[in-house]
């Protein structure tokens, strides 16, 4: 797993520059269109295009049929122009011959029910048939462009999401449970089928979870979530390794979904060259809503952990998107912002979809780099705007991020706090993480996100959201984290159950206990939808909160002052061995939960990137430079220590800057605009290069 070796993008020097583009779709145009096409990238500064991503019907028309000529063309007219080609298997969208021929490959979900073509992405990722014709068609494309002196990177797929229920897959799901648990009484002991009269005495009894009279088997729910991203991993990694036999050396990626439930990102990172992600925020999103630019940091700071290192944004918007309700464009100034916001935080490639907003099918409201109203429009004017300046920062390129603080995060615990039957359905994982991060964030407080299971000896503050699922590898590695003098701040319903579900003895994990000087939980008191407690500090909380048993050296920060908790501890602090373990039992209002991790940040030595910023002003650290945003409606003045040079803009600020709405700044303490301090180390930033990219 990615947190527990060698992540990807690490360890390549290299002097590169930050990579600028978008999903290019030339299928969708005539030829003519194609000249002005790279015309305008070169206008803009485009240096990679992404080609190919839902070709499948073009370049296999019929079973076996090839027909390549066209993507000859795109290709070199792209390398002519010097612009880099970021090549993908179409393998996300079957023609529509293979549902029709091959009926078995299209999905099926949970009540039987056929998912048929006429969309994207109807694939059984189970079906051999499915498999057999991606792997040719990848294989074709690799045989005949791995060596082209365009091709920079790899893109497999897009944005792995399907799940069936099928016969199909159920054989598959049988034979990846054999795997793990080897024997049915293994199986079968996992799974707690004493209850419900659930013993299965042959494999062939097993079935994924499909539609059923009342709960599911949580057990087997779970396993069938580890195993849904299991079997798209290995679509994955089967094309990765066709095209790679073909192009030594060149890069793989595919686009992950921003916090997307149904892909272990842990699991998937690690089999990845490059790390790359699509980041949609709002744009009607109020500064302090979670759904605007702190969705973007969060994902961000994940894609980041996930890569450990440099990352690509290899989608976003220029403007509107076409999928929420009501899709407002990004106002002047927007789009830049969000995209420096992802350099900010490590991204090396800022990368849209898409290049040519579509004049036909489904996504022709969805804004592009060069939008239906043309190259004259106020979008390709900032789209131009934005390539000059990511030229400018070259020197960022390859840079990294440190953080002081790690947010640990974990797809199996949240597929397991996820499920029905649990105390809450108000309980909702990402909302809890995302609250947690962002009142990080409101403070400029760079945090990393790392599996329970990583090496946590590099950070000063490990905070847990909330993790319902740990395993014992993850209690000792926390355990072993506080006592050597970590400082651990928990939120509540963690450490609950083991890796099968299974809820602990006593009801929360002993060692945990033990770690947060809490005696017993009692009980869960969860709250109902929308339904706050005033805590004795004079805050409000939501969502849940726990009768407690503290131990007896245990402070109790904060307790509830109203309901039936009343008197009862809510927040409580703990010193063992030489460590630090705060425990919040329920998710306080956002102000609150802020000072709480400044106080318990401060005790742990470490410091926000710039102390007292005003809200909404966000400062991160790349490098030897310092970026400041403003997400405020008002411009804002943000002193300086000492003078700084805007590389974005040339000029030296001897005490402070003023950064008006959407407002970014680059600042290097260094008056040289473009040389780093640091040893650039990314393999994605050496895919402009054009170099070899070391394995
Ligand atoms: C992404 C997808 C793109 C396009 C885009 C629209 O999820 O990869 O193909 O659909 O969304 O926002």
């Amino acid at each position: 797993m990615a947190a527990h070796g060698n992540g990807p993008g690490m360890g390549v020097a290299t002097r590169g520059r930050l990579l600028f583009g978008g999903d290019y779709n030339p299928e969708q145009w005539p030829p003519e269109t194609w000249h002005d096409d790279v015309r305008l990238m070169k206008d803009a500064g485009v240096n990679l295009a992404t080609v190919g991503v839902f070709s499948w019907a073009t370049l296999e028309p019929r079973p076996g049929a090839r027909d390549f000529g066209w993507l000859d063309r795109v290709l070199e007219l792209l390398h002519e122009a010097g612009i880099g080609v970021c090549l993908a298997t179409p393998t996300a969208s079957p023609p529509p011959w293979m549902g029709s021929r091959h009926p078995e490959t299209l999905p099926r979900d949970e009540n039987g029910t056929v998912v048929w073509y006429g969309s994207r992405n109807q694939f059984c990722p189970s079906s051999p048939v499915y498999r057999d014709y991606a792997r040719r068609i990848a294989e074709d494309l690799a045989r005949r462009y791995g060596g082209h002196p365009a091709l920079r990177l790899w893109h497999i797929g897009n944005e792995y999401c399907t799940s069936c229920w099928c016969d199909e897959t159920a054989r598959h799901f049988r034979a990846w449970l054999r795997e793990r648990y080897a024997t049915l009484a293994a199986l079968n002991e996992a799974w707690g089928t004493a209850f419900w009269s659930q013993r299965y005495d042959s494999w062939e009894e097993i079935i994924p979870p499909r539609r059923a009279q009342y709960l599911i088997n949580p057990a087997q729910a779970l396993d069938f979530r580890r195993f849904s991203s299991d079997a798209l991993l290995e679509c994955f990694v089967a094309e990765r390794d066709v095209v790679a036999a073909h192009s030594p050396g060149t890069p793989v990626t595919t686009n992950f979904m921003p916090l997307f439930a149904g892909q272990d990102g842990w699991r998937w990172a690690a089999e990845e060259d490059v790390v790359s992600v699509d980041v949609y925020p709002d744009p009607a999103a109020a500064p302090d809503d979670p759904a605007g630019p702190a969705h973007g940091a969060l994902v961000q700071d994940l894609t980041r952990s996930q890569a450990r290192g440099p990352w690509m944004l290899m989608e976003q918007a220029a403007s509107a998107v076409n999928f929420r309700p009501v899709n407002r464009p990004k106002p002047e100034g927007l789009m830049r912002q969000w995209s420096l916001q992802a350099v900010a935080r490590g991204a090396d490639a800022v990368c849209f979809f898409q290049w040519r907003a579509s004049r036909q099918g489904s996504e022709k409201f969805h804004s592009a780099m060069l939008p239906h109203a043309g190259e004259h429009s106020r979008t390709f004017r900032q789209v131009r705007d934005l390539g000059a300046e990511l030229g400018a920062l070259s020197g960022v390129a390859g840079t990294r991020v440190e953080a002081d603080i790690a947010v640990l995060h974990d797809w199996d615990a949240w597929w397991a706090s996820g499920q029905p039957g649990r105390p809450s359905a108000a309980l909702d994982y990402p909302a809890v993480l995302a609250a947690w991060h962002q009142a990080l964030w409101e403070q400029s407080l760079t945090a990393d996100f790392a599996h329970p299971e990583a090496r946590l000896a590099g950070y000063r503050m490990v905070v847990v959201p909330q993790l319902y699922l740990l395993t014992d590898a993850a209690l000792d590695g926390l355990d072993a984290y506080v006592r050597g003098g970590g400082t651990l701040v928990c939120g509540f319903f963690t450490g609950v159950a083991d890796a099968d579900d299974r809820v602990r003895e006593g009801g929360v994990d002993a060692r945990l206990r033990r770690l947060l000087g809490i005696a017993r939980v009692h009980e869960w008191w969860p709250l109902a939808e929308g339904e706050t407690l005033r805590l004795t500090d004079g805050s409000a909380a939501s969502v849940w909160s726990e009768d407690l048993e503290p131990a007896d050296a245990t402070e109790t920060v904060a307790a509830y002052a109203e309901g039936p908790l009343a008197g009862r501890p809510a927040i409580t602090r703990a010193t063992p061995g030489e460590g630090t373990a705060w425990y919040v039992s329920t998710l306080p209002e956002r102000p609150t939960l802020r000072a709480l991790l400044a106080q318990a940040a401060r005790g742990a030595g470490v410091a926000p990137v710039l102390p007292g910023l005003a809200p909404g002003v966000e400062a991160v650290r790349r490098g030897a430079f310092l970026f400041l945003l403003n997400h405020r409606r008002e411009q804002v003045t943000i002193p300086l220590q000492h003078p700084h040079t805007d590389l974005l803009t040339g000029h030296t600020h001897a005490d402070g800057i003023t950064l008006g709405r959407y407002g970014v700044a680059v600042l290097s303490a260094s008056t040289n605009r473009t040389t780093p301090t640091t040893t650039p180390t990314s393999k994605v930033s050496r895919i402009c290069d054009g170099g070899e990219p070391s394995p």
